[in-house]
């Protein structure tokens, strides 16, 4: 199938004197027979490869526990891009001459010895390819290595300060810590033997095109900005549904749960380019300043956690079709498990532009439908000179940004219902990236490697970002670990969650949106 060539080029950068070009590196990646580099980091990097967007000296590494040998792992290579949804040309030629550069080091991640290994095979590898030492390390492992990993790289010479002539980049996996605490931890670890230059913190939502949107419809127009405050919002409702459980991954998701799965991470990021101030420029550091100091404004959650915070766990019911377990029954976990799989929280931003304004964010497995959405309600006219019968159904004027699937935006307003009187209803005015632009989305993950490659940080959490969002969540956390009284289940799988979630937003006097 035909497709136009995805233009990966960071916008962000567009209008800055230089845009960087990709250098010659070394990929290593640290946990390569996970879940995750067979599903999104492979496809991603042979996408880059047929978008010719890697640079000509390139090579990667595979680095895991497993003793694969070379072939295995190239054949793990083309399985993955010939099996993924998300690569959008299947290229023989491209993938070959991939495989070729692809070789593997098995070892453990915790033993010296291997890590010399890998560094006779980096060292062999960067001469064979004249990839200049520059090396990323893409650490997709549990959190819990990361330190260890850090050290070893560091111990093994392999982590040195980047010089004029050379870079050495860490990209890691969320989540980042399992609290404020280790978060602060793994920080030190990190920034003991790297600079914070050198740490590219992944959330891959920061790579999705329509996330990116959020900013260029708010920036780049000079129709919303002055709108885009208390004075005329009302609230904003931020979620992200899934239908699909916990996909074998039990042991996984006990440790973690919604809030450090989603809210920590990918709802805050979507809630702080929403009401994030605008930066004068793109520059890492200016946009990730006020995207923190979007996170640092959120009212710290009140020792009543349940005013505005609510949990839930799915029980059995019916989802896509089919009937699904409870959570309790999924593999690997506890059948007294109080691991929430649903979240909804409601957040005030205090500052002069949100003062008073909720944003209500929700996230749950086992949903209805997978969709991600931000929905910006503004407040209704102030008066309407028309009679109560007149008005077939108006609701407030609502922008929605439509995040997955379906990418768009679209406005609500209300319009004349055609016909000799005068009847009024709410119109959906719409925008479909898919219609508009008929080409796909390179993944979230192509985007992040290649910025990376660039050495532009903007798409990536910053140390003190990741700290100041666990410092949010943190008393939550806590306060739902000891209070072990949970009525789980309290949703039916295929629900849109438990009854306390409606409860807390209509105490409001407001509703979630039927989606
Ligand atoms: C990951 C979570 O970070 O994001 C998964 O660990 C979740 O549990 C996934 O399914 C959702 O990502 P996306 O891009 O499909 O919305």
């Amino acid at each position: 199938m035909a497709t136009t060539p995805v233009d990966l080029v960071n916008p962000f950068r567009e209008g800055l004197k230089t845009d960087r070009a990709t250098a010659p590196c070394q990929l290593v990646i640290f946990g390569a027979s996970g879940d995750l580099t067979n599903r999104k980091l492979l496809p991603a990097i042979y996408n880059l490869a047929q978008a010719d967007l890697l640079p000509p000296s390139f090579s990667v590494i595979g680095f895991a526990r497993d003793s694969l040998d070379e072939n295995t792992f190239r054949d793990k290579l083309k399985n993955a891009v010939a099996t993924s949804g998300d690569v959008r040309v299947k290229d023989d030629a491209v993938l070959a001459r991939l495989a070729e550069r692809t070789h593997y080091v098995g070892g453990d991640f915790h033993d010296p010895a291997s890590y010399d290994r890998l560094k006779a095979a980096i060292e062999q590898y960067g001469k064979q390819y004249a990839t200049g030492g520059n090396l990323i390390f893409y650490i997709a492992t549990p959190a819990s290595l990361f330190g260890d990993i850090v050290e070893k790289l560091h111990d093994a010479g392999l982590a040195a300060a980047d010089s004029a002539d050379r870079f050495v980049r860490i990209i890691v996996e969320k989540p980042f810590g399992r609290d404020l605490a280790s978060a602060k931890l793994l920080n030190a670890e990190l920034l003991k033997y790297l600079s914070e230059d050198q740490v590219y913190r992944i959330d891959h939502y920061l790579g999705k095109e329509t996330v990116q949107n959020i900013l260029v419809l708010r920036f780049a127009n000079g129709i919303f900005e002055p709108i885009w405050n208390r004075r005329y919002v009302d609230h904003v409702q931020i979620i992200v549904a899934e239908s699909l459980g916990i996909e074998g991954r039990g042991n996984f998701y006990e440790e973690t749960g919604v809030v450090r799965d989603i809210i920590q991470n990918h709802a805050l990021q979507l809630l702080s380019l929403v009401a994030m101030e605008p930066p004068t420029t793109f520059d890492a550091r200016e946009f990730r300043d006020e995207k923190i100091r979007v996170i640092e404004a959120i009212r710290p959650i009140s020792a009543d956690v349940s005013s505005s915070c609510v949990r839930g766990q799915y029980g059995a019911g019916f989802v896509d079709g089919e009937d699904v377990p409870a959570y309790r029954d999924e593999q690997n976990v506890a059948k007294d498990s109080i691991t929430p799989t649903y979240g909804a929280f409601r957040f005030f931003v205090d500052n002069w532009r949100w003062a008073d304004v909720p944003f209500y964010v929700r996230s749950g497995k086992r949903l209805p439908k997978r969709l991600t959405e931000i929905a910006i309600q503004f407040k209704r006219a102030p008066h309407l000179p028309f009679r109560k019968s007149q008005v077939d159904e108006l609701s407030g004027n609502v922008l929605a940004l439509r995040i997955q699937p379906d990418e768009g935006i679209t406005l609500r307003f209300g319009a004349k219902v055609p016909g000799p009187s005068m009847r009024i209803r709410s119109v959906n005015m719409d925008f479909g990236y898919g219609e508009t632009f008929g080409r796909e989305d390179a993944s979230p993950y192509e985007r992040l490697i290649l910025d990376c490659m660039k050495g532009d940080q903007t798409l990536f959490d910053r140390s003190d970002g990741v700290e100041a969002a666990w410092a949010l969540i943190d008393p939550v956390l806590s306060a739902w670990q000891s209070d072990r009284n949970a009525a789980f289940p309290n949703y039916a799988a295929g629900a849109w969650g438990p009854a306390e979630s409606d409860a807390l937003i209509e105490r409001d006097g407001r509703q979630w949106r039927r989606l």
